[in-house]
Protein backbone atom coordinates (compact mmCIF):
# COMPACT_ATOMS: atom_id res chain seq x y z
CA UNK A 1 0.00 0.00 0.00
CA UNK A 2 1.42 3.56 -0.86
CA UNK A 3 0.96 5.96 2.08
CA UNK A 4 0.60 9.64 1.47
CA UNK A 5 1.88 12.06 4.62
CA UNK A 6 0.61 15.58 4.70
CA UNK A 7 2.44 17.93 6.99
CA UNK A 8 -0.19 20.17 8.82
CA UNK A 9 0.27 23.96 8.05
CA UNK A 10 -2.57 27.39 8.75
CA UNK A 11 -2.77 27.27 5.33
CA UNK A 12 -4.11 23.56 4.19
CA UNK A 13 -5.37 22.27 7.66
CA UNK A 14 -8.99 22.69 6.37
CA UNK A 15 -8.42 20.35 2.92
CA UNK A 16 -6.27 17.94 4.91
CA UNK A 17 -9.06 17.49 7.47
CA UNK A 18 -11.10 16.83 4.72
CA UNK A 19 -8.83 14.75 2.95
CA UNK A 20 -8.41 12.67 5.65
CA UNK A 21 -12.38 12.57 6.54
CA UNK A 22 -13.02 11.09 3.08
CA UNK A 23 -10.42 8.58 4.02
CA UNK A 24 -11.81 7.41 7.05
CA UNK A 25 -15.50 7.59 5.34
CA UNK A 26 -14.18 5.47 2.38
CA UNK A 27 -12.85 2.93 4.94
CA UNK A 28 -9.26 3.68 5.14
CA UNK A 29 -6.62 4.08 7.70
CA UNK A 30 -5.48 7.21 9.09
CA UNK A 31 -3.11 7.99 11.53
CA UNK A 32 -3.41 11.53 13.10
CA UNK A 33 -1.50 13.37 16.49
CA UNK A 34 -4.01 13.58 19.56
CA UNK A 35 -2.10 15.53 22.42
CA UNK A 36 -1.16 12.07 24.23
CA UNK A 37 0.05 10.12 21.29
CA UNK A 38 -0.12 10.00 17.80
CA UNK A 39 -3.46 7.33 16.82
CA UNK A 40 -4.14 5.03 14.13
CA UNK A 41 -7.91 5.93 13.31
CA UNK A 42 -11.05 4.16 11.37
CA UNK A 43 -14.50 4.18 11.31
CA UNK A 44 -15.57 2.92 14.59
CA UNK A 45 -18.91 1.81 12.72
CA UNK A 46 -17.31 -0.59 10.46
CA UNK A 47 -16.54 -3.75 11.44
CA UNK A 48 -14.52 -4.66 8.29
CA UNK A 49 -12.49 -1.62 8.82
CA UNK A 50 -11.88 -1.75 12.31
CA UNK A 51 -10.33 -5.38 11.64
CA UNK A 52 -7.56 -3.92 9.37
CA UNK A 53 -6.12 -1.72 12.32
CA UNK A 54 -5.51 -4.93 14.36
CA UNK A 55 -3.90 -6.26 11.61
CA UNK A 56 -1.72 -2.91 10.34
CA UNK A 57 -0.48 -2.84 13.94
CA UNK A 58 0.25 -6.70 14.80
CA UNK A 59 -2.07 -6.51 17.33
CA UNK A 60 -3.85 -9.03 19.24
CA UNK A 61 -8.09 -8.92 18.80
CA UNK A 62 -8.80 -9.14 22.44
CA UNK A 63 -7.34 -6.02 23.46
CA UNK A 64 -10.03 -3.28 23.05
CA UNK A 65 -10.01 -0.04 21.33
CA UNK A 66 -10.53 3.52 22.42
CA UNK A 67 -13.68 5.12 20.39
CA UNK A 68 -12.59 9.05 19.59
CA UNK A 69 -15.88 11.30 19.74
CA UNK A 70 -15.97 15.08 18.60
CA UNK A 71 -18.75 16.09 20.96
CA UNK A 72 -18.78 15.33 24.28
CA UNK A 73 -23.01 14.74 23.59
CA UNK A 74 -21.89 12.26 21.33
CA UNK A 75 -21.01 10.13 23.94
CA UNK A 76 -25.14 8.77 24.71
CA UNK A 77 -24.92 7.65 20.93
CA UNK A 78 -22.89 4.62 22.26
CA UNK A 79 -23.24 3.86 25.96
CA UNK A 80 -26.67 2.57 27.87
CA UNK A 81 -25.84 5.60 30.35
CA UNK A 82 -24.11 8.57 31.49
CA UNK A 83 -23.39 8.10 35.24
CA UNK A 84 -23.29 11.40 37.20
CA UNK A 85 -19.82 11.28 37.91
CA UNK A 86 -18.97 10.80 34.53
CA UNK A 87 -20.91 13.94 33.84
CA UNK A 88 -18.78 15.52 36.21
CA UNK A 89 -15.49 14.20 34.71
CA UNK A 90 -16.50 14.80 31.21
CA UNK A 91 -17.27 18.61 32.22
CA UNK A 92 -13.72 18.66 33.52
CA UNK A 93 -11.49 16.92 31.43
CA UNK A 94 -13.25 16.74 28.16
CA UNK A 95 -11.40 17.65 25.10
CA UNK A 96 -8.36 15.76 27.14
CA UNK A 97 -6.69 12.96 28.21
CA UNK A 98 -9.20 11.17 29.60
CA UNK A 99 -10.72 7.56 28.45
CA UNK A 100 -14.47 6.57 30.42
CA UNK A 101 -15.60 3.11 30.45
CA UNK A 102 -18.82 2.84 29.97
CA UNK A 103 -21.47 0.33 29.36
CA UNK A 104 -22.05 0.05 25.85
CA UNK A 105 -25.12 -0.37 23.77
CA UNK A 106 -25.74 -2.09 20.24
CA UNK A 107 -24.62 0.48 18.35
CA UNK A 108 -20.64 -0.31 19.09
CA UNK A 109 -19.55 -3.59 17.26
CA UNK A 110 -17.80 -5.96 19.73
CA UNK A 111 -14.27 -5.82 17.59
CA UNK A 112 -13.94 -2.52 19.49
CA UNK A 113 -14.23 -4.23 22.57
CA UNK A 114 -12.89 -7.02 22.46
CA UNK A 115 -16.00 -8.83 22.92
CA UNK A 116 -16.54 -6.90 26.14
CA UNK A 117 -19.91 -5.39 27.33
CA UNK A 118 -18.25 -2.34 27.93
CA UNK A 119 -16.59 0.60 25.73
CA UNK A 120 -13.86 2.67 26.29
CA UNK A 121 -14.41 6.62 24.65
CA UNK A 122 -12.81 10.05 24.85
CA UNK A 123 -12.92 13.51 23.28
CA UNK A 124 -8.86 14.13 22.05
CA UNK A 125 -8.10 17.94 22.41
CA UNK A 126 -5.79 17.84 19.85
CA UNK A 127 -6.69 20.35 17.19
CA UNK A 128 -5.79 18.41 14.29
CA UNK A 129 -7.05 15.17 15.86
CA UNK A 130 -10.87 16.92 16.58
CA UNK A 131 -10.66 18.43 13.20
CA UNK A 132 -10.47 15.58 11.30
CA UNK A 133 -12.99 13.62 13.93
CA UNK A 134 -15.62 16.16 13.19
CA UNK A 135 -14.73 16.55 9.77
CA UNK A 136 -15.18 12.87 9.48
CA UNK A 137 -18.67 13.14 11.69
CA UNK A 138 -18.25 9.56 12.29
CA UNK A 139 -16.59 7.90 15.77
CA UNK A 140 -13.14 6.75 15.38
CA UNK A 141 -11.62 3.72 16.61
CA UNK A 142 -7.71 4.82 17.57
CA UNK A 143 -5.15 2.74 19.07
CA UNK A 144 -1.75 4.45 19.60
CA UNK A 145 -0.26 4.43 16.03
CA UNK A 146 2.37 1.99 16.98
CA UNK A 147 3.52 -1.36 16.22
CA UNK A 148 2.14 -3.40 18.89
CA UNK A 149 4.84 -4.34 21.69
CA UNK A 150 6.51 -1.04 20.72
CA UNK A 151 6.69 2.24 22.39
CA UNK A 152 3.94 4.52 21.68
CA UNK A 153 4.80 7.46 18.79
CA UNK A 154 4.91 10.95 19.92
CA UNK A 155 6.04 12.26 16.34
CA UNK A 156 5.29 11.64 12.70
CA UNK A 157 8.74 10.11 12.47
CA UNK A 158 7.93 7.13 15.07
CA UNK A 159 4.46 7.21 13.01
CA UNK A 160 6.27 6.40 9.35
CA UNK A 161 9.17 4.43 11.06
CA UNK A 162 6.37 1.53 12.19
CA UNK A 163 3.14 2.40 9.63
CA UNK A 164 4.55 3.29 5.94
CA UNK A 165 2.61 1.14 3.83
CA UNK A 166 0.53 0.09 6.11
CA UNK A 167 -2.11 2.50 6.03
CA UNK A 168 -3.71 5.05 3.79
CA UNK A 169 -2.24 8.37 5.29
CA UNK A 170 -0.33 9.71 8.05
CA UNK A 171 -0.88 13.24 9.20
CA UNK A 172 2.07 14.94 10.58
CA UNK A 173 0.83 17.89 13.01
CA UNK A 174 4.15 18.05 15.25
CA UNK A 175 4.89 16.81 18.43
CA UNK A 176 2.41 15.26 21.04
CA UNK A 177 2.74 17.47 23.52
CA UNK A 178 1.80 15.01 26.84
CA UNK A 179 3.79 11.77 25.57
CA UNK A 180 1.89 8.92 27.31
CA UNK A 181 -1.42 7.75 26.61
CA UNK A 182 -4.07 9.22 28.19
CA UNK A 183 -5.64 7.87 32.11
CA UNK A 184 -8.18 4.77 31.61
CA UNK A 185 -10.92 5.03 33.90
CA UNK A 186 -13.37 2.54 34.40
CA UNK A 187 -16.78 3.99 35.72
CA UNK A 188 -19.18 0.80 35.38
CA UNK A 189 -17.73 0.65 39.09
CA UNK A 190 -19.61 2.24 41.92
CA UNK A 191 -16.43 3.54 42.99
CA UNK A 192 -14.47 4.30 39.51
CA UNK A 193 -10.91 3.12 38.70
CA UNK A 194 -7.60 3.80 37.25
CA UNK A 195 -6.77 1.19 35.13
CA UNK A 196 -4.21 2.91 33.23
CA UNK A 197 -2.73 6.26 34.55
CA UNK A 198 -1.96 8.86 32.24
CA UNK A 199 -2.07 12.80 32.08
CA UNK A 200 -5.09 13.24 34.38
CA UNK A 201 -3.98 11.88 37.87
CA UNK A 202 -5.50 10.47 40.55
CA UNK A 203 -5.92 13.92 42.34
CA UNK A 204 -6.91 15.98 39.51
CA UNK A 205 -10.22 12.88 38.83
CA UNK A 206 -10.76 12.73 43.51
CA UNK A 207 -10.77 16.90 42.92
CA UNK A 208 -13.97 16.46 41.38
CA UNK A 209 -16.28 12.81 41.59
CA UNK A 210 -14.60 12.07 45.26
CA UNK A 211 -12.48 8.39 45.86
CA UNK A 212 -11.56 6.27 42.84
CA UNK A 213 -9.02 3.66 42.83
CA UNK A 214 -6.08 2.12 41.07
CA UNK A 215 -6.18 -1.04 39.77
CA UNK A 216 -4.42 -3.58 42.30
CA UNK A 217 -2.40 -4.82 39.33
CA UNK A 218 -0.74 -1.08 38.69
CA UNK A 219 -0.04 -1.09 42.74
CA UNK A 220 1.92 -4.47 42.23
CA UNK A 221 3.38 -5.13 39.04
CA UNK A 222 5.26 -8.59 38.78
CA UNK A 223 2.47 -10.09 41.16
CA UNK A 224 0.16 -12.47 40.07
CA UNK A 225 -2.52 -9.44 39.94
CA UNK A 226 -4.52 -9.75 36.10
CA UNK A 227 -5.02 -5.77 34.94
CA UNK A 228 -8.65 -5.36 34.08
CA UNK A 229 -7.51 -3.21 30.94
CA UNK A 230 -6.80 -5.65 28.69
CA UNK A 231 -3.86 -3.94 26.88
CA UNK A 232 -2.01 -3.19 29.80
CA UNK A 233 -0.89 -7.18 30.06
CA UNK A 234 0.69 -7.19 26.50
CA UNK A 235 4.58 -6.49 26.56
CA UNK A 236 4.91 -2.93 25.64
CA UNK A 237 6.38 0.17 25.27
CA UNK A 238 9.55 -1.70 24.89
CA UNK A 239 12.63 -0.68 22.99
CA UNK A 240 14.91 -3.72 21.41
CA UNK A 241 17.61 -2.93 24.00
CA UNK A 242 17.21 -4.70 27.57
CA UNK A 243 15.90 -1.39 29.59
CA UNK A 244 17.88 -1.62 33.50
CA UNK A 245 15.63 0.82 36.03
CA UNK A 246 17.41 1.37 39.60
CA UNK A 247 15.90 2.99 42.63
CA UNK A 248 17.42 4.36 45.57
CA UNK A 249 19.71 7.67 46.45
CA UNK A 250 21.95 9.82 44.35
CA UNK A 251 24.98 8.95 44.73
CA UNK A 252 25.29 5.29 45.53
CA UNK A 253 22.76 4.60 42.69
CA UNK A 254 24.68 6.45 40.38
CA UNK A 255 28.09 5.14 41.41
CA UNK A 256 25.93 1.36 41.22
CA UNK A 257 24.75 2.13 37.69
CA UNK A 258 28.67 3.74 36.79
CA UNK A 259 30.30 0.08 37.37
CA UNK A 260 27.20 -1.76 35.33
CA UNK A 261 27.71 0.22 32.23
CA UNK A 262 31.72 -0.28 32.73
CA UNK A 263 30.98 -4.39 32.94
CA UNK A 264 28.61 -4.02 29.99
CA UNK A 265 31.03 -2.36 27.86
CA UNK A 266 33.85 -4.82 28.63
CA UNK A 267 31.36 -7.92 27.70
CA UNK A 268 30.60 -5.56 23.94
CA UNK A 269 27.41 -4.64 24.63
CA UNK A 270 26.60 -0.81 24.01
CA UNK A 271 25.19 1.13 26.84
CA UNK A 272 22.94 4.14 27.05
CA UNK A 273 21.99 6.12 29.78
CA UNK A 274 18.38 7.87 30.46
CA UNK A 275 18.72 11.12 32.73
CA UNK A 276 17.33 13.67 34.42
CA UNK A 277 19.09 16.53 33.30
CA UNK A 278 20.57 17.44 37.13
CA UNK A 279 22.33 13.92 36.31
CA UNK A 280 23.92 14.11 33.02
CA UNK A 281 27.66 14.94 33.99
CA UNK A 282 27.51 11.92 36.60
CA UNK A 283 27.40 8.69 34.08
CA UNK A 284 30.61 7.64 32.28
CA UNK A 285 29.22 6.55 29.25
CA UNK A 286 29.62 7.67 25.63
CA UNK A 287 25.26 7.94 25.07
CA UNK A 288 23.65 9.82 27.90
CA UNK A 289 20.05 11.39 26.50
CA UNK A 290 18.72 14.17 29.06
CA UNK A 291 15.11 13.23 29.38
CA UNK A 292 14.13 16.60 31.09
CA UNK A 293 14.74 17.85 34.75
CA UNK A 294 14.21 16.38 38.31
CA UNK A 295 11.15 18.71 38.80
CA UNK A 296 9.21 18.88 35.68
CA UNK A 297 7.44 15.56 35.36
CA UNK A 298 6.20 16.88 32.47
CA UNK A 299 9.35 17.10 30.20
CA UNK A 300 9.83 13.66 31.38
CA UNK A 301 6.52 12.39 30.32
CA UNK A 302 6.71 14.20 27.19
CA UNK A 303 10.63 12.86 26.42
CA UNK A 304 10.35 9.05 27.60
CA UNK A 305 8.89 7.36 24.84
CA UNK A 306 11.23 9.29 22.18
CA UNK A 307 14.36 8.33 24.51
CA UNK A 308 13.11 4.52 23.79
CA UNK A 309 12.87 5.33 20.28
CA UNK A 310 16.36 7.14 20.11
CA UNK A 311 18.05 4.48 21.70
CA UNK A 312 17.01 2.06 19.39
CA UNK A 313 18.14 4.12 16.55
CA UNK A 314 21.92 4.47 18.29
CA UNK A 315 21.42 0.66 18.36
CA UNK A 316 21.91 0.69 22.16
CA UNK A 317 22.24 -3.05 23.70
CA UNK A 318 21.10 -1.80 27.49
CA UNK A 319 19.33 0.71 28.16
CA UNK A 320 20.00 2.52 32.57
CA UNK A 321 18.14 4.56 34.09
CA UNK A 322 17.39 5.42 37.36
CA UNK A 323 13.51 5.96 38.38
CA UNK A 324 11.89 9.58 38.36
CA UNK A 325 9.94 11.73 40.35
CA UNK A 326 6.17 10.19 40.55
CA UNK A 327 4.84 13.18 41.19
CA UNK A 328 1.52 14.37 39.10
CA UNK A 329 1.87 12.46 35.77
CA UNK A 330 4.78 10.66 37.22
CA UNK A 331 2.83 7.94 37.99
CA UNK A 332 2.03 7.38 34.50
CA UNK A 333 5.87 7.69 33.88
CA UNK A 334 6.91 4.73 36.10
CA UNK A 335 4.05 2.65 35.02
CA UNK A 336 5.51 2.83 31.39
CA UNK A 337 8.81 2.62 32.20
CA UNK A 338 8.79 -0.60 34.60
CA UNK A 339 7.01 -2.68 32.00
CA UNK A 340 9.44 -1.47 29.24
CA UNK A 341 11.87 -2.50 32.29
CA UNK A 342 10.41 -6.02 32.22
CA UNK A 343 8.34 -5.40 35.29
CA UNK A 344 11.28 -5.47 37.29
CA UNK A 345 13.59 -2.75 39.42
CA UNK A 346 16.92 -3.03 41.15
CA UNK A 347 16.70 -1.54 44.62
CA UNK A 348 20.12 0.01 45.26
CA UNK A 349 20.82 0.95 48.91
CA UNK A 350 24.49 1.98 50.56
CA UNK A 351 25.81 0.52 47.26
CA UNK A 352 24.10 -3.10 48.09
CA UNK A 353 21.47 -4.46 45.58
CA UNK A 354 18.85 -5.18 47.60
CA UNK A 355 16.04 -6.44 44.72
O1 LIG B 1 -4.01 8.43 24.58
C1 LIG B 1 -4.61 7.45 24.13
O2 LIG B 1 -5.49 6.87 24.75
C2 LIG B 1 -4.20 6.97 22.72
C3 LIG B 1 -4.60 8.06 21.73
C4 LIG B 1 -4.36 7.66 20.31
O3 LIG B 1 -5.92 8.45 21.94
N1 LIG B 1 -4.82 5.71 22.42
C5 LIG B 1 -4.43 4.56 23.04
O4 LIG B 1 -5.12 3.45 22.62
O5 LIG B 1 -3.56 4.51 23.87
P1 LIG B 1 -4.60 1.96 22.87
O6 LIG B 1 -5.51 1.12 22.06
O7 LIG B 1 -3.15 1.87 22.57
O8 LIG B 1 -4.87 1.69 24.40
C6 LIG B 1 -6.20 1.52 24.86
C7 LIG B 1 -6.17 0.92 26.26
C8 LIG B 1 -5.74 -0.54 26.22
O9 LIG B 1 -4.94 -0.81 27.37
C9 LIG B 1 -7.07 -1.27 26.29
O10 LIG B 1 -6.95 -2.57 26.82
C10 LIG B 1 -7.89 -0.36 27.19
O11 LIG B 1 -7.51 0.94 26.80
N2 LIG B 1 -9.34 -0.52 26.95
C11 LIG B 1 -10.05 -0.16 25.85
N3 LIG B 1 -11.35 -0.50 25.98
C12 LIG B 1 -11.48 -1.06 27.20
C13 LIG B 1 -12.58 -1.63 27.92
N4 LIG B 1 -13.81 -1.68 27.41
N5 LIG B 1 -12.33 -2.15 29.16
C14 LIG B 1 -11.08 -2.10 29.70
N6 LIG B 1 -10.00 -1.57 29.05
C15 LIG B 1 -10.20 -1.08 27.83
MG1 LIG C 1 -1.12 1.36 22.68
Amino acid sequence: MKTKVRTITELNKENVYEEAAMTLTNGGLVAFPTETVYGIGANALAPEVVKKIYVAKGRPSDNPLIVHIGHSEDVVKYVKKVPDKARLLMQAFWPGPLTMIFEKNASVPDLITGGLNTVAIRVPSHPVAIGIIRASGLPIAAPSANLSGKPSPTSAKHVIEDLKGRVELIIDGGDATIGLESTVLDMTQAVPMILRPGGVTKAMIEGVIGEVTFDPYLLNIGAKEVPRAPGMKYRHYAPKGQVKLYRGKGTAVIDHINQEIKAAVKEGLKAGVIASTEDVSRYNCEIVLDIGGKNKPDQVAANLFKSLREMDDLEVDVIFTRAFSEESIGTATMNRLLKAAGNRQIEIEDNKVLE
